[in-house]
C-alpha cells in the first residue's frame, strides 16, 4: 500500500461529498436477490497461545456470558398501532422537513395523509436497515472469530455472534408482526458491508463494523429508544443497546492495542477507511428508497434533505459515538489531523469530547439491572 494521499474521488468515488447524482448512481440493482455472496479475502488464524493476557477483553467476555437474554422473553403480545406510534414519533420523520419552506418541492402540496404515509414508510425503512445491518454484524463478527490472532478476542467475538443472531431475530420479528412492510438493503449500506467483509485485514473488520457501523447503531437506537412511546420497541432497543455497548467497547479495546504498533502510513489508511464509512452511512440516511416508494422525485427530495435546516442536527447526532471513539483510537489527530478535518467538513466534530464507549457497557446494561430488580 502506498502512503500517497488519495483524493475524495479515490476514496468515495466523487470529488464533492454532496454530489447528488453520484450518490444516486449507487443503487441496489438486484432487489429480488435472495442470497448475496461476498468474497472474503482473509485468512482463518489459529493461535496456539491460549494464555489469557488481555484483561479488558476477559472482563468483557465474562460480562457477555452473564448478560445474555432470550428474544422470546420480550413482550411480543404488546399491541402496536403503527399510526399512533409514528404520530407520536413525528420528530424522527418529517419534522426534519418542517419549519422549512417546501414551496416548489415535490412535497409542496402534502397534507397530513401524505406525511403520515411518509412517517410509516420511514419507520419500515429504518427498521429494515437495522435488520440488514444486524446481519452484517453477525457475518463480520463470525469473520473476526476466524481472523483475529488473540484468544481472548476469539472468545469475546463468539459471544457477539450469539448477540447478533438475537438482534437479527428481534428486528425481523418486529418488522413481520408489528410493522407494515420491508425494504431491501440500502445500496450505500450494502456497499459498505461488502467492503468491510472483503478487506483482508482483520482490524479493518473491527473498524468498519464495531467502531463505525455499530457506533452509529448505538447512537441511532438510543435516539429512537428515547423518542418512541411504543413499549415493546422501547424494551427491544434497550436490550439491544446493552449488547451493542459491549460490541463497540470490543472494537475500542482491541484496536487501541493494535493501532499502537502501526506506522503512520498504516494509520492513515485506517483514517481514510473511517472517512469512507462515515460518508456511506451519511448517504444511507438520506432514505432514497422511501422517496422512490412514495413516488416523488428522489433527486429533488435529496436536495431538500441536504439543505434542510434541521438535518445536520439529526444526522450529526448519529456520529456522537463514532467521533469520540475515533479520537480515543488516535485516528482524529494522526497525519496532521486529517480525519479531524474530514469530520469537521461533515459537521460532526463537535462530539469529539463526548464520552467514548470503552466503558459505557457497564452503565448501559439494562439486562443485568432487570435481573437484579427481579431477584
Ligand atoms: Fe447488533
Ligand atoms: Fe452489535
Amino acid at each position: 500500500m502506498s502512503s500517497e494521499r488519495r483524493s475524495n474521488e479515490d476514496m468515495i468515488g466523487r470529488a464533492d461529498i454532496d454530489d447528488i447524482d453520484a450518490i444516486l448512481a449507487i443503487t441496489n440493482t438486484d432487489v429480488d436477490e435472495i442470497v448475496h455472496a461476498v468474497e472474503a479475502n482473509s485468512e482463518a488464524i489459529f493461535t496456539w497461545d491460549y494464555e489469557r493476557t488481555r484483561a479488558a477483553l476477559s472482563k468483557l467476555y465474562e460480562k457477555a456470558k452473564t448478560s445474555q437474554w432470550n428474544a422470546n422473553d420480550l413482550p411480543w403480545d404488546t399491541p402496536v398501532n403503527q399510526v399512533d406510534v409514528v404520530e407520536a414519533n413525528r420528530l424522527q420523520n418529517e419534522a426534519i422537513f418542517r419549519g422549512f419552506d417546501l414551496t416548489g418541492t415535490p412535497v409542496e402540496s402534502w397534507g397530513e395523509d401524505e406525511w403520515m404515509r411518509h412517517s410509516i414508510e420511514s419507520q419500515n425503512w429504518t427498521l429494515s436497515q437495522f435488520l440488514h445491518g444486524e446481519q452484517g454484524a453477525l457475518i463480520c463478527t463470525a469473520q473476526i472469530v476466524e481472523t483475529v490472532p488473540w484468544i481472548d478476542a476469539k472468545y469475546y467475538a463468539a459471544t457477539q455472534v450469539v448477540d447478533e443472531a438475537r438482534h437479527v431475530e428481534v428486528f425481523a420479528r418486529y418488522l413481520d408482526t408489528k410493522l407494515s412492510g420491508h425494504y431491501p438493503i440500502n445500496a450505500h449500506l450494502k456497499m459498505l458491508l461488502d467492503e468491510i467483509i472483503a478487506d483482508s485485514r482483520w482490524d479493518m473488520t473491527y473498524l468498519g463494523m464495531q467502531i463505525m457501523v455499530e457506533g452509529l447503531a448505538l447512537a441511532a437506537f438510543g435516539f429512537i429508544h428515547q423518542m418512541t412511546t411504543e413499549p415493546l420497541l422501547k424494551q427491544l432497543l434497550r436490550y439491544v443497546m446493552s449488547d451493542e455497548a459491549r460490541h463497540v467497547a470490543f472494537g475500542v479495546i482491541s484496536l487501541q492495542e493494535f493501532y499502537s504498533q502501526l506506522s503512520t502510513a498504516e494509520i492513515r489508511e485506517r483514517q481514510e477507511f473511517a472517512f469512507e464509512a462515515a460518508v456511506r452511512m451519511r448517504d444511507r440516511f438520506l432514505q432514497q428508497e422511501v422517496w422512490e416508494r412514495l413516488g416523488v422525485d428522489v433527486r429533488e427530495m435529496i436536495e431538500v434533505n441536504l439543505n434542510a435546516p434541521d438535518r445536520p442536527i439529526f444526522q450529526a447526532m448519529l456520529f456522537s459515538k463514532i467521533v469520540p471513539n475515533c479520537k480515543k483510537l488516535g485516528l482524529l489527530d494522526a497525519a496532521d489531523g486529517w480525519l479531524r478535518d474530514r469530520f469537521t467538513e461533515l459537521g460532526v466534530i463537535q462530539f469529539e469530547d463526548w464520552v467514548d464507549t470503552s466503558e459505557e457497557y457497564t452503565t448501559l446494561d439494562e439486562v443485568a439491572r432487570d435481573r437484579a430488580s427481579a431477584a
